[in-house]
């Protein structure tokens, strides 16, 4: 703790506006409460105009590290002296840690949505064959770390095309590395049907539901596994259209598992320990958290 620093305690946030629905403070405090890392985690409201100002205060109160939600991943990504190679990719921040008088930005959002589709839904990306829909900030933050998972494909479609071709654009080297094909469309050019269907779209807050427009041909393979980042009541009509796709043996999830295993990740770059995130999530579902 530097002299500048009164805090008895190491101090965390999520920043961002408005934060007051964020669910992280209960996770990071569980993470805590399970490893016993003496910590406290709170929500920072920050003006829209005033999130450095605001992040400048919070250090010199003891801060130490914080998430970012919306809309200030892209700011955080400015501000940030130095950045994650998978920060870069994304080209936004979602967790940030304070190290010597400046800020390391580092983006968990991908590593955690690949967490929770491979090591909780226990479905290897290797090989799969992957339809990610969305070209927007959720979208780039996993990209990168789909692509780490070495699927066969990833085809990335988008309302906008031209927003799909340019996500894919900064992705190909990082791609073509990892022997991955990686190709961009539309909406109405999704192909043939699909391992893993993941929802970055916010369609479901504008109350359109399923991005897609309706085809006669699966968008899901039987069997398939769907994702909707966004979780609870928001989620529900993706994946029930994705279900009925899917059938018996599909794996519909919301986006909390990609929440808890992202801070998992945020929390083993502030404290250097992982929490077991698996038991977490299933507090959370369980009403128990
Ligand atoms: P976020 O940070 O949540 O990704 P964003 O950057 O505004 O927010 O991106 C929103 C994404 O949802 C975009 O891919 C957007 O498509 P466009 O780029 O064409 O705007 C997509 N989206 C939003 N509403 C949609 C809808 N009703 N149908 C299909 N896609 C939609």
């Amino acid at each position: 703790m530097t002299a500048a620093n009164p805090s008895p305690i190491d101090l965390y946030v999520v920043a961002g506006n408005p934060v007051g629905h964020s669910r992280s403070p209960e996770i990071h405090a569980a993470f805590a409460k399970q490893t016993g890392q003496s910590l406290h985690y709170d929500r920072l409201l920050c003006p829209l105009d005033g999130f450095e100002a605001s992040l400048r205060a919070f250090v010199a109160g003891g801060g130490r590290g914080c998430n970012i939600t919306v809309p200030f991943k892209f700011e955080a990504f400015r501000l940030a002296a130095r950045h994650t190679p998978r920060a870069l990719l994304a080209g936004a921040v979602n967790t940030m840690r304070f190290d010597e008088g400046a800020w390391l930005g580092d983006n968990t959002d991908g590593a955690g949505l690949v967490a929770d589709i491979e090591r909780n839904a226990n479905r290897p990306l290797r090989d799969r064959r992957v339809l990610l829909i969305g070209a927007g900030g959720a979208s780039a933050g996993v990209l990168g770390s789909l692509i780490v998972g070495r699927p066969a494909e990833v085809r990335v479609v988008n309302r906008s095309a031209d927003k799909a071709i340019a996500l894919i654009d900064t992705h190909r080297d990082w791609a073509a590395q990892h022997g991955v094909r990686l190709s961009a469309a539309g909406l109405d050019e999704v192909g043939d049907a699909h391992d893993v269907v993941i929802n970055g779209t916010s369609a479901s807050l504008s109350g359109a539901g399923v991005p897609l427009p309706p085809r006669d041909a699966p968008v899901l393979a039987r069997g398939g596994i769907a994702v909707d980042m966004m979780y609870g009541p928001a989620a529900a009509a993706f994946l029930d259209w994705a279900r009925a796709q899917a059938g018996d043996g599909g794996e519909m999830r919301d986006g909390l598992g990609m929440l808890v295993e992202q801070a998992a990740e945020a929390f083993f770059l502030w404290r250097g320990v992982r929490p077991d995130s698996a038991r977490v999530l299933a507090n959370l579902r369980a009403g128990r958290e």
